[in-house]
């Protein structure tokens, strides 16, 4: 399988292309603002400036703003794309959402089974402990941009009730913690790869349920699986998840 790296100089890229390798995918050429060729394949710095190449599925970890771009390539030439980018606006949602009715979209703001084992145990964990408050902490590295992380709004909405309240920040008020608070807390420092903890907090018990990433290739081996179902089921557009990807 070909396939074509959005945002292939970043921490990320690096890993897939390194992942590519060692699963004997071919990488077809890469899109990166930083144009840095540390491989055998092409860089570009934008998709427009690509000379005609195509490949088999377009595996992204970049920046939200590179989404318009990403989108005027893949739908035209009915390239599947699998979105690990994270940060997204309200208006990019719907962007891609939209584009899902014309090509596969595979998104989840964590490639790595071990979230998705969590965002299960949580939600299970949350219907059966009626009446604790529930906290979410997340922690990642000092040049991450986007704050909270996209894995704890994941696990946020594993969680949530209809009538819950996200708190990201505290400052502004001066009262008691509603009910119906669900807080995310996030930590940035060093090198950290991800952890997220879901914490229920009972009259004098605790449960605390947590996932740390160790290294960054869980995520790059996790979106080229991503990359392998969504080849499969091309002729299919719509959004998938890794719900989806697991059942089958
Ligand atoms: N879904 C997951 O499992 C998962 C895991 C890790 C990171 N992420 C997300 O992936 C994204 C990338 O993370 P990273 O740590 O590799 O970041 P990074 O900053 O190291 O890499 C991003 C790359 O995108 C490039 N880029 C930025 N704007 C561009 C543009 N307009 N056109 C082309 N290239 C552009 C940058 O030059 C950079 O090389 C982030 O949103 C992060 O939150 C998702």
């Amino acid at each position: 399988m070909n396939i074509i790296l959005s945002g292939c100089c970043g921490r990320m890229g690096r890993q897939v292309y390194e992942a590519c390798s060692a699963l004997g995918l071919t990488v077809r050429f890469g899109v990166d603002l930083k144009a840095e060729p540390y491989a055998a394949f092409p860089v570009y710095t934008s998709f427009s400036s690509q000379k005609a190449e195509q490949g088999d599925v377009v595996v992204d970890f970049s920046l939200p703003s590179c989404l318009e771009g990403l989108l005027d390539f893949c739908i035209p030439s009915g390239t599947p794309l699998v979105i690990a980018t994270t940060g997204y606006s309200p208006a990019d949602e719907e962007k891609i959402r939209k584009a899902s009715s014309h090509i596969a979209v595979f998104r989840s703001a964590n490639m790595s089974l071990g979230i998705h084992v969590l965002k299960l145990l949580a939600k299970h964990a949350a219907g059966l402990l009626d009446g604790f408050d529930i906290e979410i902490v997340e922690k990642h590295h000092n040049q991450k941009l986007d704050a909270p992380s996209g894995t704890a709004l994941m696990l946020y909405d594993s969680v949530k009730k209809a009538d819950s309240v996200l708190i990201t920040d505290r400052t502004p008020f001066h009262r008691k913690r509603d009910e119906r608070e669900i807080g995310i807390s996030s930590v940035r420092g060093g090198t950290v790869p991800g952890e997220h903890e879901v914490g229920y907090y009972g009259r004098g018990e605790k449960i605390l349920i947590s996932h740390s990433a160790q290294d960054r290739s869980i995520f790059a081996v996790g979106a080229l699986r991503a990359a392998l179902f969504l080849d499969g089921v091309r002729d299919c557009p719509g959004l998938y998840s890794m719900d989806d990807m697991i059942q089958l």
